[in-house]
């Protein structure tokens, strides 16, 4: 297996990431972090848990992407911001055909997400609120829809709010290449209709019971074989494993 010096991770960057499809070409990529015993969390939150070379791997699928898609509970739990770029990164978008910087879409029923919070201001570009055509129409959601569009939201109609759906909003707006940040309830929602190419995940060398937030869980039943495609270590012991779905 391919290790690589904790702090010297670029190198092994483009190795994580694998080979990437021409921009226009739809694919979904999953991007993940768990304990060796499951939990996408540790006190609450993923950010405990992987490495730098993680954070870079993030980086990377950034700015690969047409657009971030989160759940609700992460956008809140994670205090969400945009995503960060610089000229060169703008630059090199620009000229491949993409948007300077990919806008981070959450995925909402209850449209509870404070439009105080930096997911409004603390961006380059307006959040995108993919939203079920019953939240848009719920008399009782009415001023959470108004101050979420004053605060800068695009609030974003999904019909019945299925996974096919999102994407497909996603899609209608030009937005192909999508890396889905989860969370759990997320994962598994995009899993169940089959609609991840790659998943992506950083296993953190931590064995902690009970497993605090099991990372993929949700109400529906998944089951998906997976073909490891690329697999490399840091000498920290995190390990990087990108999965392709077998369709
Ligand atoms: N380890 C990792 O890689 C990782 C990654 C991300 C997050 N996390 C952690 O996971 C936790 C959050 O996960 P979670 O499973 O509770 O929540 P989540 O997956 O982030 O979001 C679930 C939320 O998505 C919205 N939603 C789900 N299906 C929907 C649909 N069909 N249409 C519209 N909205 C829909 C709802 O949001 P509303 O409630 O707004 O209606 C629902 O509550 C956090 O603790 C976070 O730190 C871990």
């Amino acid at each position: 297996m391919p290790t690589m010096r904790h702090g010297a991770e670029e190198p092994l960057l483009p190795h994580l990431v694998g080979p990437v499809l021409d921009v226009g070409v739809p694919e979904c990529r999953a991007l993940a972090v768990t304990t060796v015993s499951g939990s996408g969390t540790v006190d609450g939150s993923s950010r405990p848990l992987g490495n730098a070379t993680d954070h870079h791997l993030l980086v990377a699928l950034r700015n690969w992407a047409d657009v971030v898609l989160v759940g609700g509970r992460t956008a809140v739990t994670e205090n969400y911001f945009g995503v960060r770029t610089d000229d060169t990164v703008a630059s090199r978008r620009r000229a491949g055909g993409q948007s300077p910087v990919a806008p981070v879409a959450v995925v909402t029923r209850t449209l509870d997400l404070d439009p105080t919070s930096q997911l409004f201001w603390n961006t380059f570009t307006p959040p995108l609120l993919l939203v079920p055509d019953a939240a848009l129409t719920d008399a009782s959601l009415a001023e959470r829809r108004e101050q979420l569009k004053a605060a800068g939201a695009q609030l974003t109609p999904t019909g019945s709010g299925s996974a096919e759906e999102i994407v497909q909003a996603l899609h209608q707006r030009g937005l192909t290449r999508i890396v889905c940040e989860g969370g759990p309830g997320i994962y598994s929602l995009m899993f169940a209709a089959g609609l991840v190419d790659l998943l992506h995940l950083t296993v953190d060398p931590l064995l902690q019971v009970p497993v605090e937030k099991p990372l993929f869980a949700g109400d529906v039943a998944v089951r998906h074989r997976l073909q490891l495609e690329h697999h490399a270590a840091t000498d920290d012991g995190t390990l990087f494993l990108r999965y392709r779905a077998v369709r």
